[in-house]
């Protein structure tokens, strides 16, 4: 592998071949004005680059790298797949894909192939095979960008087939397939793998007013089975650009660009056959902070390992309802805010602002004044100058957490495929909630797979942890046993993998761990609550699903206020081996929550990074000089350095930071404490 990158990355995707060459030198000069190092080119060229079925051209590519190279700049090649050329869907109408109507799509838009169409992966690996041969020892390609932002669903009769052909490999005969779906369920029975269809909105389709590629189906089973293979099926195509890149230049990193909490692939799984995770970060104006912290340390945990920022806007979007100007200094904090959970680059959508097209109004390093004199570039420029100045001193520094919190794909799609008990139940939400607790104490959280090694973590929350599948359960009894601390609650080890009940009474696999027996499940719409008391007599509040619970060994801790079940325990505590699990029936409101984590977080030992109280947001990275401490204001209103900073060196500034001392909102410090 070739030394990750000699400089901690600074650029994003740009396109010069959309402008005259003349512009490609003023692009030049601006950049080594921005402190731009790098640049990701290639993303959508296909049809420049193969014009036709049998002719390949690739002078102009080899100019936009020459001219990189000859700027210094280090290069991250993507491979173009992105994006079909009008030629191959006239010749091959079946590359494009079938949507969850039923429709076949026609030439237009982008990350439109199927995944399982012969003539796409033929294409596709001739492509790849050509484009690695040719600038794969290039000692300016610091990193491969395969197709890009993968996703979507593909409903064509290839895919179909294709489903099949997987369904065989995983459950061997046809009588286990009708098992694991149990589709004696309104007489579904099968009895060839041809009967077997995709289930979309002509077959299982649910119609109801979901957003698309969140449609509900009658058989949660068979569309969790689609996602997988559908998850698989895309990745079987980012592996083949990989493996054929591979045949050729045996050293450059090969990355994708994934999406954060992106629904429709299993990020867990695709992060092990990708050499560095990379990520597109797009809040949007009133996303909280929290959430994209949450999604950096995702991203993080995919790998256990920094990760690539590939694109974050350096000023506005174009794609969202309102596309807020980034205010001052925010795009700065942003930046930091991502070094300070695992970044190892920082890339921008996109260096030059385009003159046509949807994204003409997407925010740019150079905007359509073609000028360095704006606020945006200015303030490109300044991170530029931090960046090179103290980045290479954080590269590969690692984060040390405390605290899991579990993240599952399959859990994603079988939660949000419930047909009840409340259409509000969101599995994101849900994680985010306990995210935002450990957020808010600047405690460290890694986002965890299911089948983690718990024992590095002195706690471990699993909110809805609805699927428990083979081995889970006792892996985390094992973990408490051992003296861990389990937080998980409501709709928790409900179902198995194949999204059929555990019987013998909620939560499954889960009862003895937890010490309880979840009876029945109510639902409560949004106008309605409960109180909730907990046993040292303060209150607060829940809503949306609440357990009726019986203990089983479990003491309580809260219980419900109001309605037929006031009285009955809504929060319990179960000590196990050498440790407890926590469960919280109910969705709790923000302070109520809090109580129930301060409680485990102290019986835990779990603390926050600094040891003290501060409502700015500080995160660490460990690196062999020692632990880099990132300090951000993100509310609106100025607040206090932490003491500890005192009289300790801003590596910004250079300047020592002083006892009280204010940060304004998006104000930055960063300090190496040993
Ligand atoms: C995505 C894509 C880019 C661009 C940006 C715009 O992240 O990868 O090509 O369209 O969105 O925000
Ligand atoms: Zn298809």
């Amino acid at each position: 592998m070739k030394a990750k990158f000699n400089k901690m990355l600074y650029g994003g995707d740009y396109n010069p071949e959309q402008w005259p060459k003349d512009v490609w030198q003023q692009d030049m000069e601006l950049f080594d004005k921005a402190g731009i190092n790098s640049a990701t080119i290639n993303v959508f060229s296909w049809a420049r680059i193969q014009p036709a079925e049998e002719v390949y051209d690739f002078r102009e590519l080899d100019e936009i790298v020459d001219t990189l190279a000859k700027a210094g700049k280090q290069i991250v090649l993507a491979t173009s797949t992105a994006a079909l050329p009008a030629w191959m869907v006239k010749r091959y109408p079946e590359v494009a894909r079938v949507d969850y109507e039923g429709r076949r799509h026609k030439f237009g838009q982008r990350h439109n192939a199927c995944p399982n169409s012969p003539v796409y992966r033929h294409f596709v690996k001739e492509l790849t095979a050509r484009l690695a041969e040719r600038y794969g020892s290039h000692e300016h390609v610091v990193c491969w960008h395969i197709n890009n932002e993968y996703g979507g669903e593909c409903y064509c009769e290839n895919c179909e087939k294709a489903f099949r052909v997987w369904l065989r490999k995983k459950y061997g005969t046809i009588e286990a397939l009708n098992k694991a779906w149990n589709l004696t369920f309104w007489g579904h029975n099968i009895y060839d793998w041809d009967e077997v269809v995709l289930p979309n909105a002509l077959s299982e389709g649910i119609e109801g007013e979901e957003e698309p590629g969140n449609e509900k189906t009658a058989f949660a089973g068979i569309s969790i089975d689609y996602r997988r293979f559908n998850s698989d099926s895309i990745m079987d195509n980012f592996r083949l650009e990989r493996d054929t890149i591979r045949q050729y230049d045996r050293d450059t990193l090969v990355t994708t660009n994934l999406m954060g909490t992106y629904k429709g692939l299993d990020y867990f799984k695709w992060a092990k056959e990708m050499d560095i995770v990379s990520w597109d970060n797009y809040p949007s104006y009133d996303t909280p902070w929290s959430m994209v912290a949450m999604r950096h340390d995702l991203m993080r945990g995919l790998k256990n390992a920094p990760f690539m920022l590939m694109e974050q806007t350096p000023s506005q979007q174009n794609w969202q309802p309102y596309n807020s100007l980034k205010k001052p200094g925010q795009m700065r904090a942003q930046s930091w805010q991502t070094v300070a959970h695992g970044g190892d680059t920082i890339q921008f959508f996109q260096l030059r602002r385009s003159v046509g097209g949807c994204e003409k109004f997407h925010g740019a390093v150079i905007g359509h004044a073609g000028s360095d004199q704006t606020r945006v570039f200015r303030e490109v420029a300044q991170l530029g100058e931090e960046l090179n100045r103290i980045g290479d001193s954080i590269i590969g520094s690692k984060t040390e957490s405390k605290v899991g919190i579990m993240f599952d794909w399959d859990n994603y799609w079988a939660l949000e495929y419930t047909s009840g008990p409340n259409k509000d139940l969101k599995y994101v939400d849900q994680i985010t909630r306990y995210y935002e607790y450990f957020y808010s104490k600047n405690i460290s959280v890694d986002l965890i797979p299911v089948d983690a090694d718990f024992s590095r973590y002195d706690l471990v929350a699993a909110p809805v942890l609805y699927m428990v599948k083979e081995g889970m359960a006792k892996a985390l009894e094992r973990y408490v046993a051992e003296g861990g601390t389990l937080v998980t609650g409501f709709m928790s080890g409900i179902v198995n993998e194949s999204d059929n009940v555990h019987l013998g009474g909620y939560p499954g696999p889960l009862r003895a761990l937890a010490g309880i027996w979840a009876e029945e499940i109510d639902a409560l719409a949004p106008e309605q609550s409960n109180e909730i008391l907990f046993t040292d007599g303060t209150k607060a509040c829940c809503g949306l699903l609440c357990d009726i619970l019986h203990l089983e060994g479990a003491e309580e801790i809260a219980r419900y206020g109001s309605n037929f079940y006031a009285g009955t325990p809504a929060v319990t505590k179960n000590a196990f081996g050498k440790g407890y699990t926590y469960y919280v029936g109910t969705v709790l409101s923000e302070d109520g929550l809090a109580k129930v984590l301060d409680l485990a977080c102290v019986g835990a030992g779990v603390a926050s990074v600094i040891g003290e109280e501060t409502e700015l947001e500080v995160t660490r990275r460990i690196s062999d000089a020692g632990a880099v401490y990132f300090v951000m204001n993100f509310k609106d209103q100025e607040l206090p350095l932490p003491t500890v900073f005192a009289g300790k060196k801003d590596l910004l500034s250079g300047r020592t930071m002083e006892e009280g001392e204010m940060l304004g909102k998006y104000d930055v410090r960063i300090a190496v404490l040993q």
